[in-house]
This record gives structure tokens, sequence and C-alpha cells, in this order.
């Protein structure tokens, strides 16, 4: 193992640890396996069932193979045959094969032994009742029946607790080979990781703005680059911080893009279209802004020679699942916006090298008290609802979201840009912490319970699907990643602001990112280069035109270039 370890630190950590990602596509294959499987655990059970029951109660004790087998070829087929029927039919009646995926073990177990128990007593039933027409006994059907029952459950725990200690070990193995680099990094002392220049995309931002100060303490030099869609008073404290650098442009603007990369050492990458209703808004500015663009903004710095990239991704990649989710676990988006995230997740995990280490932050819901805060994120929605309406309204109290506070987002960024690279190179990250997955119902409840002059409404089910835990261990593992605020500490800190009178109209537009994405003034930024295309091919060409597009909200394609 030591000297594994040693060959793979000298030829650079693995980039990727192997995961069983869950392809949709390959659903019917699962489908498929878990029903043959089951199949081939049936008629073991009707077997070794037969050869026990001969075993204990042969005569004379000593012919109980003979016995065994002879019971077989009589009745195995028979017994074998009925409970196949039976057990799989309810089953897959009850819907155990098709969503195994999403069940939480305990879960899947109780469905799994109670369909199987139906099958069971279904087959029993049919045997019992025509007893007199075969030569089967009903402690032949009763032993085979029992095991089955038995055998099912177990094999799906047992084959849970293989797969987790499996992982669990590559998850060891890959931590060490990472440890050991690092540390190999330090003594040589080749780790630059809080000196040089940091370029953040989107650094204008709610977790821009409270990133900035941070590193400030850590790095030579801080620049900027982003469109300013929110204006520049959100970094206001900083703008005449010697090591700060403002680049105002669209990153779709190559020409700005790469002069804002000269000299950089790291990038994060915090810009695009951020949230749901945003995102859904618009489907081809978003696939633009979100996914085309992360992809060219990573293929330019690589080619740069940047060494570091940090992406912000979100934990909504997980969308709706009852399991507690960690890095490894299925993706099931339901909105536009997770998608745009979890393809350039992939685009980003195509480009990782040695020498260009990309890290995935994959944040929880934000809440708390920035230079740009958002009031369109559910905590301080909340918060500032309770106290200028007086009214908390939860719509899908039961779902479950992690939260984190926009000062921790900030920190888990810098602790990834501050740690040696072969602990951070190729990694995905959950940002968060266990203590603060919560349902939104709790979250209004904490919120009611701090104005407490507010009135709680729930408000029943809601269209939103999301719904997911999830698991830190690795960020706290890793890179001892703790958060210093808590959901309380959090609506706190909104309620004193309120209070303060630094918000005064949260559903001002510039609070929301949809709201303010629909006033957005700047044509250009909300055409697309798709638009562009089109106006180049027609124009003057008012025959052929393109027909209108579906989404006429839009404001029509500018030919000016960007
Ligand atoms: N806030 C959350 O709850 C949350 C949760 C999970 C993940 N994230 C991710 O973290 C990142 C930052 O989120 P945020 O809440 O700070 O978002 P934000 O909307 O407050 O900030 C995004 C910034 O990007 C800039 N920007 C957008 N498009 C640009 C373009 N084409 N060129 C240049 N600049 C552009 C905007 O001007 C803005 O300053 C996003 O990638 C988001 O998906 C946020």
């Amino acid at each position: 193992m030591r000297a594994a370890i040693t060959k793979a630190v000298n030829n650079d950590p693995p980039l990727r640890r192997r995961g069983d990602r869950y392809d949709p596509r390959l659903a019917p294959v699962g489908v498929l396996s878990r029903i043959v499987g089951d199949a081939g655990l049936i008629v073991t059970a009707v077997v070794v069932s037969q050869i026990l029951l001969a075993f204990f109660t042969a005569v004379p004790r000593n012919s109980w193979i003979v016995v065994g087998i002879e019971s077989l070829t009589n009745s195995g087929p028979l017994l074998a045959g009925t409970l196949l029927l039976f057990v799989l039919a309810a089953n897959t009646l009850m819907g155990v094969y098709g969503h195994q995926r999403t069940f939480a073990l305990a879960e899947k177990l109780l469905w799994l032994g109670l369909s199987t128990l139906i099958g069971v007593v279904a087959a029993g039933v049919i045997l019992f009742l025509t007893l007199g027409v075969h030569a089967l006994s009903i402690s032949s059907v009763l032993a085979a029946g029992l095991l089955t029952l038995i055998i099912l459950p177990a094999a799906r725990w047992w084959s849970w607790a293989y797969r987790l200690d499996i992982k669990g070990a590559e998850y060891r193995y890959d931590l060490a080979v990472r440890r050991r680099a690092a540390e190999k990094l330090l003594a040589a002392g080749g780790d630059d990781s809080t000196t040089g220049t940091v370029l953040v995309i989107g650094g204008a931002g709610y977790i821009g703005s409270a990133l900035l100060p941070r590193l400030f303490d850590t790095h030579d030099k801080v620049k900027v680059l982003d469109v300013l869609m929110y204006g520049k008073e959100t970094i206001a404290p900083y703008l005449d911080h010697p090591k700060l650098e403002i680049i105002k442009a669209d990153y779709r603007q190559l020409d700005q893009l790469v002069t804002a990369m000269q000299g950089v050492d790291t990038i994060v990458h915090l810009g695009g279209l951020v949230g749901d209703p945003a995102c859904a808004w618009n489907e081809s500015l978003t696939v633009e802004v979100n996914l085309t663009y992360t992809r060219v903004i990573a293929e330019i710095a690589k080619a740069s020679g940047i060494k570091r990239f940090v992406f912000a991704s979100t934990c909504s990649v997980y969308g709706a699942s009852d399991e507690i989710l960690d890095e490894e676990s299925g993706l099931h988006p339901v909105s536009l916006y997770a998608r745009s995230k979890i393809g350039s997740e992939r685009a980003l995990q195509r480009l990782m090298s040695p020498e260009f280490a990309v890290t995935i932050l994959r944040f929880g819901t934000i809440y708390g008290f920035s230079g740009r805060t958002r009031f369109d994120l559910v905590v301080n929605l909340l918060t500032a609802k309770a106290y200028f309406d007086g009214v908390i309204t939860v719509f899908g109290g039961s779902q479950w979201r992690p939260f984190v506070h926009v000062e921790d987002a900030a920190k888990a960024i810098e602790k990834v840009v501050n740690a040696p690279v072969p602990l951070v190179a190729g990694q995905t990250f959950n940002v968060g912490s266990e203590e603060q997955n919560a349902t939104l119902g709790d979250v209004g409840r904490l919120v009611n319970r701090l104005v407490p002059t507010a009135t709680y409404l729930d408000s029943g089910i809601d269209g939103d699907r999301r719904n997911y835990r999830v698991s830190f261990y690795k960020i706290r593992e890793e890179l001892g990643f703790k958060p210093d605020w808590t959901l309380e500490a959090g609506i706190n800190q909104v309620l004193d602001a309120l209070k303060a009178g630094k918000v005064t109209d949260y559903r001002d537009p510039r609070y929301s990112n949809v709201a303010s994405l629909k006033e957005l003034t700047d044509r250009t930024f909300l055409s697309t280069a798709a638009d562009d295309a089109r106006e180049l091919i027609y124009a003057g060409d008012e025959e052929y035109r393109m027909p209108a597009r579906l989404d006429d909200e839009r404001v029509p394609a500018t030919t000016d270039g960007r």
C-alpha cells in the first residue's frame, strides 16, 4: 500500500475519485439487474431451504443428501416458479425495482420486506390450495417462503454495506495520496497558495462582496471581473483598496476576459445567472452565460497557464432525494439552473489536468448580510417578510435544504484557494454543515421565534420539487471547514440590519436576481451569441429572417459586437 501511495504521489495524484455517479440512461439496466439478481436469490432460497429441510428431517439421518435432491427434483421447479412469479410481481407492482435509488436504506429494506412478504404469502396460498394436486409438503413451502423472506432484504443490505466499504476504502486511499502529495509540496517549499493574483469573476455579487476582504489578507492582488449588474455599491468599502483592480465587463467579451486573466494565478468563478427563477426566464441566455462561457473561461485559463480554478456550484444539483447526499451521490436536477451547473461541472472535470487544478464547491442555500444582500433566498426573504409585513408564509414546509451563511461561503472559498493544490485539485466539496440541514418549515418557525409578532402561515405544497439533505463530512474532514454562523445568528444579523434601516424595501428589484434581470437595460447583456450570429446571417435580408423568438419578454438582439 505504501509503495502504491508513493508511486501515485510521484506520478501526480489522481484527479478524480471513482464514484458510482448515476446515469439515467442506465436506469433500465439497473432495474433489470435487480430483477435478475432477485430471481437468482429466490432460486437459491428454494435450493438451500429444501437441502436444509432434508438435513434436519431425513430418516435415516445419513440419507439427507438423497432426500434433498429428490425433493428438489420433484417439487423444486414448482416451488421456485410460483415464488418467482408472485414475489417478482409484488416487488415490481410496489415499485421496489424502479425507485430503489431514491430510497433511504431503511425505507428500501422496509418496502422490499413488505412486498416480498406479500409475494411469499400469495405464492404460499396458491400452493396450499393446490396441495392435493402435487406432491408438495407444507414444510417445504414454509421453509422456501421463510428463506426467501430473509435472503432478499439481507442481500440488499449486504450490497449496500459492501459498496459503502469499497467507497470508504477508495476514499481513504485517495485522501492519503493527496495528503502525502500536499505534505511533499509544503516540505519542498513549493506551495504558493497564499500569494499571487486572484481573479474573482462575479466578485461584486452576494458571495463575492463577502469574499474580497478575505482575499486582500492573503493575496498580493485581487482582480474583479464583473458586469456589475447590481452596481458598484456592493463593493463600495473596497473600491480604493490598493490591492483591488476592477474590470467592469461581461465575461463573454473575450478581449476583456483575456486581459483580465493576465498575470493571474487563481480564478474564482462566481459569475452567472443565479437561482431557479432567473435561469428559467431565458433558457438560451442561461445556457450561454452559465455553461458555454464557464467552459470558455476555463479553456482560456488553462491555455494561459493559470494553475487553480475554483467554481461555485450549488447543492441544487442534488434536486429531489430522500437520502443524505454526499459528493458521490447521484444528481437529480429539477431546474435549468441546476442543470447549467451540472453541465459546467462536467465541462470543468474534462479540463482538469495536473497543471490545471479545478475545485468545485457546491454551496447550500445562502443567507445573511453582505455587500449585496439578496432577498430572493428563503431565510432572508422570510426574515424580511416577518419584519416588514408581519407574516411568514412558508410554501413546501417539509422540504429539506442545507443552509450556509454568506460569510461561511466566503470562508470556504478562502480555504480552498489557500489549500495546497494536491489537496483540492480535482475535488468537489459540499459547503455547509449537517446542523444547518433544515426544512423550510423549521426556518419559518425559527424566524417566527425571533420575530414573535409575525404570523406563521403554512401554505402547503409548492411547485419547487427540490428536497435534499447533504453531508458535509468531506469538507470538514479534509479542509477543517466548520461554519462560524448558525441560522439563528444569521437571521438576527439580517434583523439588525433591517432595524438599522439598511434596507427599506426588500422587494426592490436589486435584491432579487430575476427581478433585476427583467429590469436590466443593458441590451448587450441580454442578447446571446446565437442572436448575434442570426443578425449577421440575415442582416438586410428581411424575407429570410428567422421566426421571432418564443420568449417575447426578451429584448431584441443587437448587432453591436461584444
Ligand atoms: N447565493 C446562493 O444561495 C448560492 C447557492 C449556491 C451556489 N451559489 C453560486 O455562487 C455563485 C455566486 O452567487 P451569488 O449569490 O453571489 O450571485 P449574485 O447574483 O449575487 O452574483 C453574481 C455576480 O456575477 C455577475 N455576473 C453575472 N453575469 C456576468 C457576466 N456575464 N459577466 C460578468 N459578470 C457577471 C453579476 O454582476 C453579479 O455580481 C453563483 O455561481 C451561484 O450559482 C450561490
